[in-house]
């Protein structure tokens, strides 16, 4: 039930609201650093709606919030024709100035250079920060970690380098981490396994990291980790476990050394187990046969050896072609030749 007073007054609001469209609708605040940004990068052809005779609500890779009109998204990507791409400079100090952003993308910008600008410090309330595709520079900045709303944290294929900041670990909400296609180096910080439970997605393929992967990851559960593609060695086994819900394990291309028979599978969700290209011994456990759905798996280029386990729910030897056991110590049977046991002989 509305009394009249209330119904009066949203009519009065509806009338007063509906003429004003999205294109007139801008913060002034926001509106003078977002002309500060666009002066920043030198007038880019990206930008070319950006014109102050307008609102900013309506301007292309800008969001507003519906009630404050406060801009909460600025997402730069240029998914046209390379020829177009006249998008360049570093990321300017005007950017921290935006105190209401959740989203900030730069996306796709072949010509983007230098660091992640410290100013990003100031964007507290931001929860998305995608800086892919770039030729962003330097190191992942440890100021990340103050950034406490930050959901997804996506830096995948710039030109970053250095260490992983361990203080990322401190991000409470953190949901995804994509750190891979970059030039970085050291170790996997120890203090990862101290991200809040099950721990966000890790993805850190493509790049440098070296040294063991931390016994501490054991304690995290998160959907999907990647770690293919770097130099890391030793034992990877904490990664396994029957009682995790992993859905994607990619430890391919490493130097990790480990023997597999100890491990176990989380045999409802796993989807993807690739380990191919490292120095993995021991014979493939029996329980692989029991991971229902396996969709893409490869143990090739390991030190296995052993009868590839038959039957099971799974079906490892029907699913499977023998590309996904090659190049293995002495692993064997169906799809790769029968094993020649010594009694056989
Ligand atoms: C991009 O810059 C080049 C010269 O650097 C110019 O010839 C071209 O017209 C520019 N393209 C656009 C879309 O502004
Ligand atoms: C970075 O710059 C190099 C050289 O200019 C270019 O080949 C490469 O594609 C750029 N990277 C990205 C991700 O755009
Ligand atoms: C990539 O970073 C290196 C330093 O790590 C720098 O020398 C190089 O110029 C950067 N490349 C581009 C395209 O910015
Ligand atoms: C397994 O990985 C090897 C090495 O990268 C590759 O040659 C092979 O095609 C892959 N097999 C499957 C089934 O994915």
């Amino acid at each position: 039930m509305f009394c009249k007073a209330e119904i009066v007054l949203s009519l009065l609001s509806l009338l007063l609201l509906s003429p004003l469209t999205l294109s007139e609708k801008c913060n002034p605040q926001d509106k003078k650093v977002l002309l500060q940004i666009k002066k920043d990068f030198n007038n880019p052809y990206l930008l070319s709606s950006w014109d102050p005779s307008t609102g900013c609500c309506g301007w292309y890779s800008i969001e507003c919030d519906e009630k404050t009109n406060r801009v909460i998204t600025l997402d730069i990507s240029d998914n046209a024709s390379p020829d177009f791409t006249n998008f360049s400079g570093h990321i300017p100090p005007s950017v921290g100035d935006l105190p209401y952003l959740e989203t900030l993308t730069f996306h796709k910008l072949p010509y983007l250079t230098g660091p992640i600008q410290p100013a990003i410090a100031k964007l507290k309330n931001l929860k998305y920060l995608f800086i892919e595709y770039t030729n962003v520079s330097g190191p992942i900045p440890s100021f990340l970690a103050e950034l406490k709303n930050l959901e997804l944290l996506h830096l995948s294929t710039n030109n970053l380098s250095g260490p992983i900041p361990s203080s990322l670990s401190q991000l409470p909400k953190l949901e995804s981490l994509h750190l891979d296609r970059n030039k970085l180096t050291g170790p996997i910080p120890e203090s990862f396994g101290s991200f809040k439970k099950p721990g966000p997605n890790i993805i850190l393929s493509h790049n440098q990291l070296s040294g063991p992967i931390p016994a501490s990851l054991g304690q995290l559960d998160p959907d999907n980790i990647d770690l293919s593609r770097n130099k890391l060695e030793g034992d990877a086994s904490v990664l396994f476990g029957s009682k995790k819900k992993t859905q994607t394990l990619d430890i391919s291309r490493n130097l990790l050394s480990f023997d597999f028979s100890k491990v176990d599978f989380p045999k409802q969700s796993l989807i993807w187990l690739d380990i191919n290209h490292n120095k993995i011994y021991g014979e493939l456990p029996v329980t692989l046969t029991e991971v229902e759905n396996l969709q893409q798996f490869n143990v090739s280029y390991n030190k296995l050896c052993g009868e590839i386990p038959q039957g099971g729910t799974g079906r490892l030897q029907d699913r499977f072609d023998e590309y996904a056991y090659l190049h293995n110590k002495c692993l064997c049977g169906a799809p790769l030749p029968k094993c020649n046991y010594a009694s056989d002989i």
